[in-house]
């Protein structure tokens, strides 16, 4: 089920064309939800530049975003200079557009704040386990998910980055992270150029539960998934066929199960404690 032609197409259709199930959708027109609906990552950009006032707008509106218990402790690095996009960009081979977007933007967790508020109260911080990095890491992605959906709604293009993580302790230095701070993912923004197809998801049978979970028909979900997705969006690169073998077709499952397959940030732990975090 091939996504509309016309970006102001019903909501409806745009579920539709994303889960391949009729969905009746209600709010049916509102603005919002389509743009959020429509949501896709974008790797190609116009060489026109994002103006930095509506950048930090963005910002401001994404860290308006939910906050556990208030704390607030997302942080976005603008990374403005030139050098210093030079430096993340050489870390970031595989991803040639983090050096070809107008803006690059690096999404923090931020715990150090929590601990200088514990100071400055002359309280002692009785939390000093897993659930500190896990709250600052959960607030960057909420921060970084509301950022994308609001460069959407104005058209504009945007794509993660977690491959800064292979390099956190390079990427801490070129943006001086500080302790208890650390790199979630980068985001490349900038003018869309050409299309992108939007990218199916799993049927919402998999993902949606009412009142217990069930993944009884995970097996068959994901049979079906991956062949709508070979149908709709087929995966064109192939990982390591010298070591898995050429099979036809490669879905979606196949790619995932080889992506996981070899060991990849394994040093990521090791930074986190680095700058400070206990993860028992
Ligand atoms: C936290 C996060 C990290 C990501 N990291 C990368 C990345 O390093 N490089 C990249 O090209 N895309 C990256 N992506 C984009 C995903 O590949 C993309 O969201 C996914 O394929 C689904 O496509 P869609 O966003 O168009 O629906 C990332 C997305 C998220 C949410």
């Amino acid at each position: 089920m091939s996504e509309p032609k016309d970006p102001a197409a019903p909501l409806a259709d745009w579920l539709r064309a994303r889960y391949g199930e009729a969905i009746p959708a209600v709010a049916a027109q509102n603005d919002t939800l389509r743009s959020m609906a429509r949501h896709r990552t974008m790797r190609h950009y116009l060489d026109r530049p994002v103006d930095p006032a509506l950048v930090r707008t963005l910002c401001a509106v994404a860290l308006a975003a939910p906050s556990k218990s208030d704390l607030q402790q997302a942080d976005i690095v603008i990374v403005e200079d030139a050098g210093q996009r030079a430096a993340l960009a050489a870390l970031l081979p595989d991803n040639p557009w983090a050096r070809a977007a107008p803006a690059f933007l690096v999404f923090c967790g931020n715990n150090r704040r929590q601990r200088r508020v514990h100071e400055l109260r002359g309280h002692g911080f009785a939390n000093d386990h897993l659930d500190a990095f896990f709250n600052a890491a959960v607030e960057a992605g909420i921060v970084l998910g509301t950022f994308v959906a609001a460069a959407e709604s104005l058209g504009l293009a945007t794509c993660p980055i977690s491959a800064i993580r292979n390099h956190a302790d390079e990427v801490a230095k070129v943006l001086t992270l500080p302790p208890h701070v650390f790199p979630v993912a980068g985001l490349c923004v900038g003018w869309p150029s050409g299309f992108t197809a939007m990218t199916p998801r799993l049927p919402l049978a998999a993902t949606i539960h009412t009142d217990r979970h069930d993944d009884t028909a995970l097996d068959a979900h994901i049979a079906e998934y991956d062949a709508r997705r070979d149908a709709e969006k087929p995966l064109r690169a192939r990982r390591r066929d010298d070591l898995f073998g050429a099979h036809q077709p490669y879905t979606w499952s196949e790619d995932k199960a080889r992506q996981y397959a070899q060991p990849e940030r394994t040093g990521w732990g090791a930074f986190v404690r680095r700058i400070g975090f206990r993860l028992d």
